[in-house]
């Protein structure tokens, strides 16, 4: 039980499609307790979906100590979020931040059409919010832990249609390496898990349907990789079975990333 005894927060569960419960799942199934935060839900909204959403799933798992409200763009709610924390669990071990927002009209057109608004917002909710959980749960992490991040292949290469959420998980991925480095002396490691198309909210907003084919197609294995495989290796990179790599991307993607060329896709074209 690579968990046992170890706690630790869930930021971006959205519902039971959403990668932060796969691997919640995983880390609470080898015996870590994981306390989680939700999207606050509107004030006239009185069936309170986001919560309720989120909720259903955790009220079902011992090893989910609290869900609390958090909208990541404010401080005060990052600022009470820790607090209800360090209440509930005193010191952490592990967090994973699996957010990100863009305004859907700015997936929709051409990268080069980004309003200064659109760009602020999506790098706000989707880069910024890494640096500002990570120094609420620096006086709070213990040696040994980790924290992880959700990020894309679009941030390394042009992936047309991922747009704006391809420059925020570029910026992403640096903000790992730097947060790896500050980190490192307090003995904690920070990563990133690049993850290949799966189908969730996010996900849709972002055009994975029409990668998943493609995957397909061109990953090395041949298919499209699934919740739990994203899961596992979610909970390995906030293991100490990860214990010596920080600073590092993660590809799960059939290897995707790996090829130079759309390989098998060709034949198709070929026909
Ligand atoms: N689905 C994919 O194909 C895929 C691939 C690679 C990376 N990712 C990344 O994985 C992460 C999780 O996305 P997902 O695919 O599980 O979708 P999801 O919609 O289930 O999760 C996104 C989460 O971000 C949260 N969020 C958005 N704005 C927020 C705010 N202001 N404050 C707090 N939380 C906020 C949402 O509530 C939601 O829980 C994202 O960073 C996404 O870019 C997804």
């Amino acid at each position: 039980m690579q968990f046992e005894g170890k706690k630790g927060l869930i930021l971006g569960v959205a519902n039971d499609h959403s990668i932060a419960w796969a691997i919640a799942k995983q880390i609470m199934d080898a015996g870590g307790e994981c306390g989680f935060t939700h999207l606050p839900d509107r004030p006239d909204d009185e069936r309170q979906r986001n919560r309720r959403r989120v909720s259903q799933l955790t009220d079902k798992y011992e090893n989910a100590k609290f869900l609390i409200p958090m909208d990541a763009s404010k401080d005060e709610d990052i600022k009470s979020a820790f607090d209800h924390t360090a209440k509930e669990f005193g010191k952490i071990d592990f967090m994973l931040h699996s957010m990100a927002f863009a305004d859907r009209e700015d997936l929709k057109g051409d990268t080069v059409d980004t309003s200064r608004d659109g760009f602020k917002l999506a790098m706000d909710i989707s880069v910024y919010t890494l640096l500002a959980c990570t120094a609420a749960a620096k006086p709070l992490m213990n040696p040994g832990g980790a924290i992880a991040t959700m990020t894309y292949f679009g941030g390394e290469k042009c992936v047309p249609g991922y747009n704006v959420m391809g420059i925020c998980k570029a910026a992403l991925d640096a903000t790992v390496r730097y947060l790896a480095y500050d980190m490192g002396p307090h003995g904690v490691r920070v990563n990133a898990l690049s993850a290949g198309p799966i189908r969730t909210l996010a996900g849709r907003a972002a055009g994975v349907e029409e990668m998943l084919s493609m995957y397909e197609h061109m990953a090395p294995m041949g298919r499209n990789v699934t919740h739990e495989e994203v899961g596992r290796t979610g909970a390995f990179l906030l293991s100490s079975m990860s214990d010596g790599i920080s600073g590092d991307i993660l590809h799960v993607d059939g290897g995707y990333h790996a090829m130079g060329s759309p390989g098998r896709l060709l034949d198709q074209l070929k026909k």
